[in-house]
């Protein structure tokens, strides 16, 4: 179900740590320390916590989804959105609540969140109960910190942000038996003006080429049968780098690993979104027909205040190149409603564009201005109502080609894992391209297997039969 690589904590500098802290937990806990990992955000942050709970793991802590019986807790959190953050607050003030009841829990926080000083220093001052605070990029160190708080030391704050290589081989635990995601770099050099991504998270590193192969074999070999490549932009996975492997170079090399498994990936940037790269998904037989692709706005006007480097008309040039060299891909978007600015002309571009392209599915947000992000100080009239309102619009118009969409599905045949339950017994569910969920009749003894699955009804969600 997972692995673990104790051997890897002796290699990174936390190698005086881990048996001290075994001892250490048995007197203050018993035979069976327990840790509880809890994750906000994105996918990158669920891998993030995925390495956390294996480094917990290679500790001695055996891990709980229960917060109440847990003697170590942390919360790695999201700052990409106020409301992500207000969350965050919430649950991290319940800690006080479980130290009454075990006061020798101990609760650390780290993160995105945690990696703004403004957050750390609010955390310092209201939340005495939390005994650690880390950044993005030290994660690795957990084992010093632990060690740290149970021999007695003050509350530990650590957030610098080094911008060194990405520390490998940190131990890892995946909540996923047979899909799983596989890191390819970390940071952003991009500074959109309203994400506050490239500064909690530092600058662009790429993981060298055979690390990735090398746990991507792993993998495979421990039954994965879907690996997910993980950055803030795939597409510029390697720049600057010295061994000269671009993002699709690596799509190919994994795709070259043998075995029966899908890849697929996230984040692609539209500007670094090459014709090489969409010629590499329609090759590689491996390579998820599917491409989450943002454009953020449909105004080129908005987009260029958003600093994104590509205006409406490239954005649909490429979708074009896209449906015509990959003819069944599936497309997937993020949207901003109500950049500082925008106006309702602007938003009703994005509708258009939405409209043109068709998308399988979109996540959308509300603007939400973050610390010190250029956007924050640009003038911003519209009321929240207003863009609440133009959120629904657009909502409503993905849900009506949403349903104009079903019938393309129906009497097609997709090649799925069977990666759940279904709603009813005796019924399982899979994604086809990673997108639309459909069920089929089939024993539980058929999670983790693909199976070919054609697609009779829609009620709901997607009806099939296996059709091998
Ligand atoms: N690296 C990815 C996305 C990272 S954040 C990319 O470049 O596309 C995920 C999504 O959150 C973004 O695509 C954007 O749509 C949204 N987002 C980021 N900052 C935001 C903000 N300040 N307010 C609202 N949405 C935001
Ligand atoms: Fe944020 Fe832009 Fe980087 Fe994506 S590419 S993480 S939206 S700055
Ligand atoms: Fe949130 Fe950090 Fe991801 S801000 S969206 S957890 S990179």
């Amino acid at each position: 179900m997972f692995s673990v690589n104790e051997k890897v904590l002796f290699e990174n500098g936390q190698e005086g740590y881990v048996s001290r802290i075994r001892d250490m937990l048995k007197i203050e806990y018993g035979e069976s320390p327990k840790a509880s990992v809890v994750t906000f955000g994105c996918q990158q942050n669920v891998s993030d916590s995925e390495h956390l709970k294996g480094i917990l793991f290679s500790l001695g802590y055996s891990i709980t989804d229960n917060l109440e019986e847990a003697d170590f807790i942390i919360y790695n959190t999201c700052a990409v959105r106020e409301h992500a953050q207000d969350r965050v607050y919430g649950n991290i003030g319940k800690v006080k609540g479980y130290k009454k009841k075990k006061p020798n829990l101990i609760a650390a926080v780290c993160g995105c969140m945690a990696q703004q000083e403004i957050v750390a220093e609010k955390i310092k001052k209201s939340y005495p109960y939390i005994d650690i605070v880390f950044g993005t990029q030290v994660s690795h160190r957990l084992p010093e910190f632990i060690y740290k708080r149970l021999s007695g030391s003050k509350r530990i704050f650590e957030l610098s942000l080094p911008n060194e290589p990405i520390v490998e081989d940190v131990p890892v635990l995946r909540d996923g038996k047979f899909k799983g995601w596989l890191p390819i770099m970390n940071g952003c050099n991009n500074f959109c003006t309203y994400c506050i991504v490239p500064y909690v998270r530092g600058r662009e590193r790429s993981r060298e080429p055979q690390k990735i192969l090398d746990e991507a074999k792993a993998m495979i070999e421990a039954g994965y049968k879907e690996i997910t490549l993980l950055g803030q932009n795939v597409n510029s996975y390697g720049k600057g780098c010295e061994h000269g492997v671009t993002f699709a170079k690596l799509l190919r090399m994994i795709n070259d690993i043998e075995g029966d498994f899908v890849i697929r990936f996230m984040t692609s940037h539209p500007k670094d979104c090459t014709e090489e790269l969409l010629e590499t998904i329609r090759d590689c037989k491996k390579v998820s027909r599917h491409l989450h692709l943002p454009f953020q706005s449909g105004s080129s006007r908005i987009l260029k205040l958003m600093n994104r480097y590509y205006d409406r008309e490239t954005y649909l040039s490429l979708i074009k190149k896209a449906k015509e060299l990959i003819p069944d891909v599936s497309l997937t978007s993020d949207i901003i409603v109500g950049f500082p600015g925008e106006t309702y002309e602007d938003f009703k571009e994005t509708l258009s564009l939405v409209k043109e392209v068709e998308f399988s599915s979109l996540f959308t947000f509300i603007y939400s201005p973050r610390n010190n992000t250029p956007a924050a100080s640009m003038p911003d009239i519209i009321s929240r109502k207003e863009k609440g309102k133009w959120f629904d619009e657009l909502l409503r118009l993905q849900e009506e080609i949403a349903e104009k969409n079903i019938e393309k599905y129906i009497g097609k045949t997709y090649r799925v894992i069977c990666d759940d339950f279904g709603s009813s017994e005796g019924y399982m569910s899979g994604h086809t391209n990673g997108t639309a969920v459909v069920e089929f009749k089939a024993d539980e003894e058929m999670l983790g297997r693909f199976v070919d699955i054609k697609i009779n009804s829609y009620e709901g969600v997607f009806k099939g039969e296996i059709i091998n």
